[in-house]
């Protein structure tokens, strides 16, 4: 049985790359609590494939890197978080390789020393990726995890996912604060009550409310919407990002065809052979990801065909098993063998550019409130983000976030009773088709009407369809009495309003909003796009 009410100092939702990194750079002294609404690996970075961008070569540098990052947001990043972010970037890959992530040595060059093999990814003018292998991602968790465990002051809860925060609001006073989370045990089905000096999500993001994906099925914008609801406002959330190459087989679920595979020689090629990126972009293949997703999506309309294809089959046998030993077994558990031909491609929604507005301390509009990772919008993706910057802005966040809390941890102020999750008026569900009927229909709809290529009359249209099912979704939300499937309906059906309603404002193409009614970009719109929730309360700061 567990107690009803709970107290730490640091809540953190999500056990990705940010909430593992915060959980590590915060001092033993504070009491933490991490959650996982799945298992403590199941998320976006287990499955980080091409690695982590930092200027580790000498023939880089940061001013090239910061103007790499700004080119693929399309003009309107946050200049100040984009330096602090690549400036940032050689240590945090010192402290992962203290924490034990081996990344691949550079054979050639190290004379002894440890020196990263660098890779390349569209949109870096300089080999500056970091990696294990081709699994960066499934190391980097697996190892950060491990260290994570071993800490008395940490308790780790997996099969619990948070429901909505409790603000002062919530009790009835008019202040922009958070004091804890509603959580639900997946296990036992009860909801409990956390309380907590600081609270911090990094809940990662909202791909999941497209069709195809290339994210694991973690991804339901819990934290952004939790945050959108409980008054903070969210930037730029029509920037979804669509990878150019998701594996397209009837066999394999969205699984990845790194960028990676692009920078090591990888070409695009139509089913009759012919390369067809050159008259895109000069850039052909290594162009930023929203332009080569947008030339598949033209090609595969233009032919009317299912998928173009990735061929690596040219470089030597043992590079590629060398440099993808992931990608060439899971392809040849479909039949497919990478040395030999090359392989089906389509493009799949990726990465959630927006999210929850912090500054560079990651703090949000509500006081005691953080957030980090994919689910927060700190400015440094602009309207693209460039390959392989968001493991970076993890765990560079992280360390701001942990220093930011470590300062204001000095003067805890005694956290307010909360009252009990009420269910008295609630039932049980009798009518769970309901659920899967709208994931289906919400998902459908996302991919049909808000993908690669929108416009004016599509955008309308979905954000007519999503009203109706949000009606229907809140109503079912406050009559039966909530499950896990339920919870993430609902924070999906908001994920789509907020994205459509952001994808509304932009009358114009940039980045990766491209509508077919307003094709070029127009300079009195280079800003981000803000939007505010009704329970928004300005801070006096
Ligand atoms: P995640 O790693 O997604 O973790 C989210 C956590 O939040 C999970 O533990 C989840 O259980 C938890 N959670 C969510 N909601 C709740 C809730 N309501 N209650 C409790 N817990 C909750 N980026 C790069 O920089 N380089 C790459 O090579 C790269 N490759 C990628 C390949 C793939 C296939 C994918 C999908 C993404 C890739 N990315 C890459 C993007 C990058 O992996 C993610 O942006 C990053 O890992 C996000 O980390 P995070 O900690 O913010 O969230
Ligand atoms: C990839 O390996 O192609 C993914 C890199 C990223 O999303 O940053």
């Amino acid at each position: 049985m567990e107690p009803l009410s709970k107290i730490y100092d640091v809540i953190i939702i999500g056990t990705g790359a940010a909430g593992l990194t915060l959980a590590l750079r915060l001092p033993s002294y504070l009491k933490i609590a991490l959650f996982a609404k799945q298992s403590l690996t199941e998320s976006n970075t287990l499955y980080a494939q091409g690695g982590i961008s930092a200027v580790l070569d000498a023939a880089d540098s940061i001013d090239a890197h910061i103007r790499d990052t700004q080119n693929a947001g399309a003009g309107i990043c946050d200049p100040s978080i984009v330096r602090l972010v690549v400036e940032q970037g050689p240590k945090m890959i010192d402290w992962l390789i203290e924490q034990g992530v081996n990344f691949t040595q550079d054979t050639e060059t190290n004379n002894g020393h440890y020196k990263c093999h660098l890779t390349r990814e569209g949109g870096h003018s300089h080999r500056r990726v970091a990696h294990v292998d081709d699994a960066t991602g499934r190391v980097i968790e697996t190892t950060l995890l491990k260290l994570v465990q071993a800490k008395s002051n940490i308790t780790l809860f997996e099969q619990h996912i948070a429901v909505d925060l409790v603000t002062a609001r919530r009790l009835g006073i008019r202040k922009p604060r958070c004091h804890g989370v509603y959580i639900l045990n997946k296990i036992s089905g009860k909801i409990a009550t956390w309380r907590g000096s600081f609270i911090v999500l990094a809940t990662g993001g909202a791909s999941k409310v497209y069709r195809y994906t290339t994210n694991p099925d973690v991804t339901t914008g819990d934290g952004i919407a939790m945050a959108y609801r409980a008054g903070c406002r969210v930037a730029n959330m029509e920037f979804m990002q669509f990878h150019p190459t998701c594996l397209y087989h009837y066999k394999a679920k969205s699984f990845l065809i790194s960028e990676a595979l692009r920078g090591e020689g990888g070409q695009l090629i139509l089913p009759d052979g012919t390369r067809f990126m050159p008259k895109f972009d000069p850039r052909a293949e290594l162009a930023p990801r929203d332009i080569v997703a947008r030339a598949i999506d033209h090609e595969i309309k233009r032919l009317g065909i299912e998928c173009v294809y990735l061929d690596i089959s040219h470089r030597p046998s043992a590079f590629i098993k060398e440099h993808f030993p992931t990608i060439y077994s899971k392809c040849l558990e479909v039949g497919i063998d990478i040395t030999q031909e090359p392989i089906p491609v389509v493009p799949s929604a990726h990465y959630t550019c927006g999210g929850i507005m912090t500054d560079s301390a990651a703090r949000c509009d509500l006081e005691n409130l953080y957030a980090i990772g994919e689910a927060a919008y700190t400015g440094l993706h602009g309207a693209n983000r460039m390959a392989s910057n968001s493991l970076l802005e993890c765990v560079v966040l992280a360390t701001q976030a942990a220093r930011d809390i470590q300062h204001r941890a000095t003067i805890l102020h005694p956290i307010p009773d909360i009252p009990d999750w009420d269910e008295s008026r609630v039932t049980d569900s009798d009518e769970e088709v309901m659920v899967t009927h709208n994931w289906g229909e919400l998902r459908r709809l996302m991919w049909d009407y808000v993908g690669i290529v929108r416009t004016s009359k599509r955008l309308a249209r979905a954000k007519r369809r999503v009203r109706m099912l949000r009606l229907e979704i809140l109503e079912y939300y406050s009559n039966f009495r909530v499950s896990s499937n339920l919870i993430e309906l609902r924070n999906l059906v908001d994920i789509a309003n907020l994205i459509i309603t952001s994808a509304q404002q932009r009358k114009e193409s940039r980045g990766l909003h491209y509508m077919l009614d307003f094709p070029e970009s127009d300079p009195y719109q280079q800003r981000p796009t803000e939007l505010i929730p009704d329970t928004y309360i300005p801070s006096k700061k």
